[in-house]
């Protein structure tokens, strides 16, 4: 998190300026958060923004175990996420993983075992031996743990029933009352979740669910249900921000602009949404980059972003390219979204940490495209992709700082 990208001038090292970034490089200390009209900000600092700018690591498929351990000691992949200048960690997790006694009483080695998946925990035990033999609840919590530890902020995104890659409109976890997705069963899940992180400091936020989608979706089961989901995990854990998703894949939080959730408490409550570039298809190898740029920030603004002009705290909890530098879509895409992302400075979560999966759709080792770090968790990608995520890592502006120059000296301008 260190300005180590340019020099700071001499004329703004006030002790205010100062104090602004040490406070937002110390993310051990942020914690409770709180929001502040569209800021995420730290209570214990005296109301002090904190920037969410995140990873997001997989924990949700099949083995329910955070991806990486068989290639790194967890330790190691803190570090790793700690040093490429991220304060904070999106940790996916299935429901199953707290309502399904039969999965959650596996250990770490078993759940491999039962996969077929002999060398993988093979790797878990030479890399993660105080983990391999956990049971898979406490492997999470010593995963949450140690991020807390290296000073890596914790958002828990419930982001799938059925533990198994994600998602698509009929893989029956898509919306409330769909074949895997009892609203009774969620409810008990994130309480449980809840609960079991009420006191730990690692732990910022919770996310309701991720991506709600296809034909059962509508607003009316939105509000009932999310509003539920947001007020079980308040009263199991007040202290986590309350992230809420809107429809059609997290892209779609327009409704809101007519009617706003009502929940019974507040300075806890933040928005987030994804955007890719396939999100539009091909739009942008087939147009005209500026062109597409143009209509999708306004689509952006008009889906999403127009809540951070209500008031809201809005996070863009996924996004991300092919790291290989060869697709065309993606890298128009990218140089539009980053300049969305700093024009007003966003909380933000990048697809993904993940250099390779455990088992993704049923072939293991899948080699992550999107991944920071390569096949092996060693190297990363892409250098100069981390050199470029690094220029909207750190806040423009906050609650208590005027607009000055800072934008102009992070991004050449
Ligand atoms: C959560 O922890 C706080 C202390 O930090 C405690 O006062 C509260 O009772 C706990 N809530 C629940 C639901 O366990
Ligand atoms: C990294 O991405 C850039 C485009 O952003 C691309 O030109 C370059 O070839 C990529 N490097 C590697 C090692 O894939």
């Amino acid at each position: 998190m260190a300005n180590k990208h340019y020099s700071v001038p001499s004329f703004l090292l006030t002790n205010y300026f100062f104090l602004f970034l040490l406070s937002s490089s110390s993310p051990s200390s942020a914690f409770p958060l709180s929001t502040s009209s569209r800021w995420i900000v730290d209570d214990a600092a005296g109301g002090q923004r904190v920037k969410l700018a995140c990873v997001n690591l997989v924990s949700h498929l099949e083995p329910m175990v955070a991806e990486g351990l068989s290639k790194l000691p967890i330790e190691t992949i803190a570090e790793k996420i700690g040093s490429m200048g991220f304060n904070c960690v999106r940790l996916t997790w299935p429901i199953y993983l707290v309502t399904d006694e039969s999965l959650s009483s596996l250990t770490v080695r078993q759940s491999f075992q039962r996969l077929g998946l002999i060398d993988t925990a093979a790797g878990i035990q030479a890399n993660n031996p105080d983990i391999v033999d956990l049971p898979l609840l406490q492997a999470f919590q010593q995963v949450v743990s140690t991020l807390g530890e290296n000073n890596i902020m914790v958002i828990l995104d419930n982001h799938i029933t059925t533990p198994g890659w994600c998602c698509s409109n009929d893989d029956g976890n898509g919306f409330f009352n769909d074949r895997y997705f009892d609203p009774n069963l969620w409810l008990t899940g994130l309480t449980r979740m809840a609960t079991l992180f009420n006191g730990s400091t690692a732990v910022v936020g919770m996310s309701l669910r991720n991506e709600l989608r296809g034909p059962k979706q509508n607003t009316q089961d939105w509000y009932k249900y999310m509003q539920q989901g947001a007020e079980a995990v308040h009263a199991a854990n007040p202290n986590v921000l309350v992230v809420v998703s809107g429809l059609n894949y997290d892209k779609d939080l327009s409704f809101l602009s007519s009617r706003m959730v009502k929940l019974s408490f507040g300075k806890k409550l933040v928005f987030e949404a994804h955007w890719y570039g396939f999100t539009d298809g091909q739009a942008w190898a087939d147009g005209n980059a500026n062109e597409v740029c143009g209509r999708v920030s306004g689509n952006m603004k008009r889906m999403s972003g127009f809540l951070l002009e209500a008031g809201y705290p809005l996070f863009f909890s996924e996004f991300g390219i092919d790291q290989g530098g060869g697709n065309l879509n993606d890298n128009r895409y990218i140089n539009c979204f980053l300049g969305y992302v700093a024009e007003f400075d966003l909380d933000w979560a990048y697809w993904t940490i993940v250099g390779s999966y455990y088992l993704r759709q049923g072939v293991a080792g899948w080699s992550e495209s999107y991944g920071l770090l390569d096949r092996d968790w060693v190297e990363p990608r892409n250098r100069s992709f981390i050199e470029r995520i690094s220029a909207v890592q750190m806040p423009f502006r906050g609650n208590h700082i005027r607009e000055t120059g800072l934008f102009c000296l992070r991004i050449s301008c």
